[in-house]
């Protein structure tokens, strides 16, 4: 049976840069605090222009010519988004317009900043079940415009920005296994608080809303649980790990995460610092910075694992 493997890796990041100097700016806050407490020196910001489907079709086009291929040889585009561009047509049909590829199948999942291990998961099981043979997988997030930008414990945060990834059907894994979890009795740790059916007329006024203590315990139990039982249920030891991937929302998470997992910081990948969390795009801009500057090569063994509102949390383990 195939199983789907990463050929090729890209991002897309808004051209303005924001550091934590500016945060100072806006809030009372200060570069030591947010470094200290979140790892965090700079995040992409998007402007009006760029919108998390202009950022995708960056990363889809720099992951397809990282495979060698043309949009035209894609049969599937599956993205994972919280942020559409608009309610409809999904994301990623606009990304497919962009692209120029009509009639294959476009769609896109919302799992909050765990929608891009939703998506690698889904696009693998097209992969083995026959159904495709070589799919855009993204995850992508214009997150600044529901950010309270007055709230010093949630703007200094997040960021924009997408990563794509380019599955083909193999004989040799690929993505060896993923698991998934969403549990909603936490939905209100961590929220936006309109959409179509509640507080509709005041979408553009709401902004996002965090309990981040709460999210912070909740994070780094499920993201331990989720690796291990991963790893448990293939019977593959933390040893043969070459690089864990962790969703990157604080590097103090990141962390105590990987402390939990006795993996040793110098298989950790961490981009938090110069994007911020930028939810679904966190793991595959992660994934292709480490990828490009030559940490991750062919036939490695990635851990990858996220976290996000709902909760909704989960691991891939992923051969090179
Ligand atoms: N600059 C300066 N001070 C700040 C600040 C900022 N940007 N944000 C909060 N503070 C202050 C608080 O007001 C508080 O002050 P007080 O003690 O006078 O009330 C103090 O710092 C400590 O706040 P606390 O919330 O306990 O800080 P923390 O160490 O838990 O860090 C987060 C706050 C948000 C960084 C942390 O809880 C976190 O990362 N949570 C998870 C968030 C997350 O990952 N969400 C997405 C999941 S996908």
């Amino acid at each position: 049976m195939p199983c789907g493997r990463i050929t090729g890796t890209g991002s897309g990041l808004p051209e303005r840069v924001m550091t934590n100097a500016d945060m100072e700016k806006l809030v009372d806050t200060s570069d030591q605090w947010i470094r200290e407490r979140t790892g965090i020196t700079q995040r992409h910001i998007a402007s009006d222009e760029e919108t998390t489907s202009s950022l995708a079709e960056t990363a889809a086009r720099n992951a397809l010519s990282a495979a060698g291929l043309e949009p035209g040889d894609l049969d599937m585009i599956v993205m994972g988004t919280t942020t559409p561009d608009q309610l409809f047509p999904n994301a990623a049909v606009l990304l497919q317009s962009r692209l120029g590829i009509g009639g294959i199948p476009a769609f896109t999942l919302e799992a909050a900043c765990t929608s891009f291990l939703y998506a690698l998961s889904v696009a693998d099981k097209f992969i083995r079940c026959g159904e495709a043979r070589r799919i855009l997988v993204v995850g992508a997030e214009k997150l600044s415009p529901l950010v309270d930008w007055t709230d010093r414990s949630t703007c200094v945060l997040f960021g924009d920005g997408a990563g794509a990834v380019v599955l083909e059907a193999d004989d040799e894994p690929g993505v060896i296994a993923t698991r998934l979890h969403a549990d909603g009795q936490y939905r209100d740790l961590l929220y936006f608080p309109a959409g179509v059916g509640r507080n509709f007329p005041r979408v553009s006024d709401s902004r996002i809303q965090m309990k981040g203590n709460e999210v912070f315990r909740v994070a780094v139990k499920s993201l331990g649980e989720a690796s291990r039982a991963i790893l448990e249920d293939q019977g593959i030891g933390r040893d043969d790990i070459d690089w864990f991937i962790p969703h990157q929302a604080n590097v103090r998470i990141i962390h105590a995460t990987a402390r939990k997992l006795d993996m040793p910081a110098e298989r950790i990948v961490i981009s938090v610092d110069q994007h911020g969390n930028t939810s679904a795009a966190s793991i595959p801009l992660a994934l292709d910075l480490a990828v490009r500057d030559g940490r991750i090569q062919r036939g490695q063994l990635l851990l990858m694992t996220s976290f996000g509102a709902g909760f909704t949390w989960g691991a891939a383990l992923v051969r090179m």
